[in-house]
């Protein structure tokens, strides 16, 4: 545990759906079980623990589910309070109900007045207390009143004022910085994954981001000094060495379930392919194409479906679609029940819907190749820098792997 003299402030925000790295590449960061090892190093009456919200990115089935989740999630790490977005305002009024979130929230989007705009914990530090607010405002409405106005507690002891805000631009923070005798320190998004300080100047308030995804906590230490709040601001990744906590592990473990009980795979709407093309599957191409089958079935590729069904993700849209032939196609992948050729990064997904190209070989009309496309999907829609990023360092490497052929390409990378 931490020392008495001081008072931790926890942040995190903008998890947009992020309920845990998707382990296609090594050591990424996040995951809601490794963070609660984090938040009790500290007591619970010293600490403060805080989202800033942006729950999820949209508004699609699976997103409200993962809202659902994510709610349940901050539950159970302790979550003193959660600011809303309007967006998740608006979830939350039609899932949950807003009486019914199980933390404390605030918004200073929220028209209706339903939600407050701050919130006050009183924390305990060397045996005095500090009540600590936690006040919300969008910044088309900073005003030095408004900012004030959310700051006006009863009672006159001294305490550490936080404001929330949807943007660090200079002006939102200059408006803010003349409301500087109640505002102590600005959490605003600065568009980075990583918790930091974005401003420290002397009087004006200590401007901080909360990062995104999940994959840092902001950690905010308080110090009373002679009278003077001190502030210190470091971040902590949520990395590999943290020990998982066996009641989030299952929270996503039911979460996976549902995906697979409401078949959230056929929620995805599919769309029929132009030109009246079909996927015909990676079993049906080698016939004709022995040497490239034989070479590409000892690729990873061949096992990227397996992959998915190892970590029970294999019925998790937002998985499927890059590990799988033409997911959200009529012809293409759609579930576990399709044909077998259609599972794994296969020959179409690189070269395209090839039952024209079939029909053709068969009449011995090959040459014509009709309104047939090529290689269609490069390899960069999947190796993202966020799925894998070594790729972009190492193009010449991945390719060399993925060699099938045995003629070299003329626009290939690999000679
Ligand atoms: C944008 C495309 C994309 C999405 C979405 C995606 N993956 Fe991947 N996945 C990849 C790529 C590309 C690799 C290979 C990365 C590399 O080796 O550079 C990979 C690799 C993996 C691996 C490691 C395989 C190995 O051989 O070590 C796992 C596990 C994995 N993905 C699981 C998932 C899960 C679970 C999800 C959903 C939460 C998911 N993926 C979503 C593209 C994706
Ligand atoms: C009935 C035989 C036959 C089948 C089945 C077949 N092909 Fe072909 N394919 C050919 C012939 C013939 C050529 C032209 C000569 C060559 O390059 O080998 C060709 C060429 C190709 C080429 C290189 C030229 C181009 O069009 O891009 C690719 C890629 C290809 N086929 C992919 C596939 C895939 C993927 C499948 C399975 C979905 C498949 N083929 C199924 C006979 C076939
Ligand atoms: C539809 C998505 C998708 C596309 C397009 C794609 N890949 Fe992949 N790639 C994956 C996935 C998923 C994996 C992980 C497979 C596994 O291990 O389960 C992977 C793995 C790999 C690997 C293995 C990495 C390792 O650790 O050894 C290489 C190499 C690779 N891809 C190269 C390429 C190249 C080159 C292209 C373009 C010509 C390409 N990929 C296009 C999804 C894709
Ligand atoms: C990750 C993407 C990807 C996958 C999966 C893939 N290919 Fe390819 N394939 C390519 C690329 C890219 C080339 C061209 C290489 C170049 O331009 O140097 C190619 C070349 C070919 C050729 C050209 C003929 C030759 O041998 O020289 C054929 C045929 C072919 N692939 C068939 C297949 C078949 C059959 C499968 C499945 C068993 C498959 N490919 C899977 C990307 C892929």
């Amino acid at each position: 545990m931490d020392g008495d003299g001081e008072i931790v402030i926890f942040l995190t925000g903008e998890t947009v759906g992020q309920l845990k790295p998707c382990g296609c590449a090594a050591d990424q960061l996040g995951g809601f079980e490794k963070r609660k090892t984090v938040l009790d190093t500290v007591d619970s009456e010293r600490r403060l623990v805080v989202d800033t919200g942006h729950l999820v990115d949209g508004r699609s089935e699976q997103d409200i589910l993962k809202y659902e989740t994510i709610v349940h999630a901050l539950f159970m790490l302790g979550y003193d309070a959660v600011n809303l977005d309007a967006s998740d305002v608006e979830i939350a009024r039609n899932s949950f109900g807003l009486a019914n979130m199980p933390f404390a929230i605030i918004s200073g989007s929220d028209e209706s007045g339903e939600v407050k705009r701050s919130y006050t914990k009183i924390l305990k530090m060397n045996g005095t207390v500090l009540p600590v607010t936690v006040g919300s405002i969008r910044s088309d409405q900073v005003t030095a009143g408004e900012v004030e106005k959310l700051f006006s507690l009863e009672g006159d002891i001294p305490g550490l004022n936080i404001l929330l805000v949807d943007s660090c631009d200079d002006a939102v923070l200059e408006t803010i910085a003349q409301a500087v005798d109640v505002v102590d320190v600005v959490v605003c998004p600065f568009g980075s994954d990583e918790a930091e300080i974005v401003a420290e100047l002397p009087d004006a308030p200590l401007v901080i981001s909360a990062g995104r995804l999940g994959k840092y906590v902001g950690k905010l230490r308080v110090k009373l000094l002679e009278g003077k709040l001190e502030f210190a601001y470091e971040k902590i990744a949520i990395d590999g060495t943290l020990k998982p906590d066996e009641e989030l592990v299952q929270l996503y473990s039911t979460y996976q379930q549902t995906l697979k009980d409401d078949n959230y795979l056929a929620k995805v709407s599919k769309v029929p392919l132009p030109g009246g093309l079909k996927y015909a599957g990676s079993d049906k191409c080698h016939g004709c194409h022995e040497y490239n089958n034989e070479k590409w079935s000892n690729l990873k590729h061949a096992h990227a479906y397996q992959t998915l069904v190892d970590v029970t993700s294999q019925y998790d849209p937002e998985c499927i679609k890059c590990h799988v032939v033409g997911f959200g196609y009529e012809s293409g992948f759609s579930d576990e029940n399709s044909s077998k050729g259609l599972r794994n990064v296969g020959c179409e997904t690189c070269h395209g819907p090839r039952s024209q190209h079939i029909e053709d070989a068969l009449n011995d009309d090959i040459s014509t190749k009709k309104a047939e496309p090529v290689a269609v999907v490069s390899c960069i829609e999947c190796h993202t820098s966020e799925h894998s990023p070594d790729y972009q360092t190492d193009v010449r490497g991945y390719w060399g792997k993925i060699v099938h052929w045995k003629e070299p390409k003329q626009n290939s990378p690999v000679k």
